[in-house]
């Protein structure tokens, strides 16, 4: 999916102080299939960008297009609608729910869905490198077991849009790279939009564009 962002403002406003602006009008087009990074200092806005862009918060002003729809037109719970069945977001800290085991973490995305097979599940679970650990609580696995985790329920309902925010900053370097791999890998392979939010300028380059972010300005 193609993601076009035009005039995009956001500020926060506190009764009794001076409004705080986070982004100050973004303008950028990522086309289908391309993945970029955004890079910047922490503060800049990286975040707040990916949640707008994601459907997860509302710009103060401007507008998204997703495949040319605008979709802040709607309410939030066709956004969340549109959000379950296109985009998948892969954090810095995994957000596994703890009451249940890595298949079921993985499954919740998908439990609607009949099309997908138990055995396609525990395939993107091997492929990943944890389907032994599939009965396993997320307490019981290490950091990046549970980031492999996260990657794979991000991913598991075929997204056509993946943010990834500093997806491997939690974790030491080996580890982190191995994620990093496994989201470009499977992200490739379903052929997704990908932005990738990160400090890490190698990691950066091997994506198709490096998009820079600074006190809310793209540079
Ligand atoms: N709810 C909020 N109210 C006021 N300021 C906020 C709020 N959320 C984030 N900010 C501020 O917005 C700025 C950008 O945050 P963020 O998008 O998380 O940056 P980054 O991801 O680049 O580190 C920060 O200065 C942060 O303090
Ligand atoms: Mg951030």
């Amino acid at each position: 999916m193609n993601i076009k962002a035009e005039n995009l403002n956001k500020q926060y406003t506190k009764k009794n102080s001076t409004d705080v602006k986070i982004l100050k009008n973004i303008n950028l087009e990522i086309k289908s299939g391309q993945k970029i990074a955004l890079i910047g200092p922490s503060g800049a806005g990286k975040s707040t960008l990916v949640h707008i862009l994601g459907l997860m918060d509302r710009p103060t002003s401007g507008k998204v297009y997703i495949d040319g729809i605008d979709y802040f037109d709607k309410d939030n719970k066709y956004l969340h609608v549109i959000r379950r069945n296109y985009i998948g977001f892969v954090f810095q800290f995994h957000y596994l729910m703890p009451d249940f085991t890595v298949l079921e973490n993985v499954l919740i995305p998908v439990w609607k869905d009949k099309k997908l097979k138990l055995k396609q599940v525990q395939d993107i679970l091997n492929k990943a490198g944890v389907l032994h650990r599939q009965a396993h609580y997320p307490s019981e696995l290490s950091g990046g077991e549970q980031q492999r985790v996260a990657v794979v329920r991000a991913l598991i309902n075929n997204p056509r849009i993946i943010f990834a925010d500093e997806p491997t900053g939690n974790l030491d370097g080996q580890t982190g790279l191995e994620i990093e791999n496994l989201l470009f890998d499977i992200v490739t392979d379903i052929g997704a939009t990908m932005v990738l939010v990160t400090h890490d300028e190698n990691l950066a380059k091997k994506t198709d564009r490096i998009i820079r972010i600074i006190d809310g300005c793209i540079l």
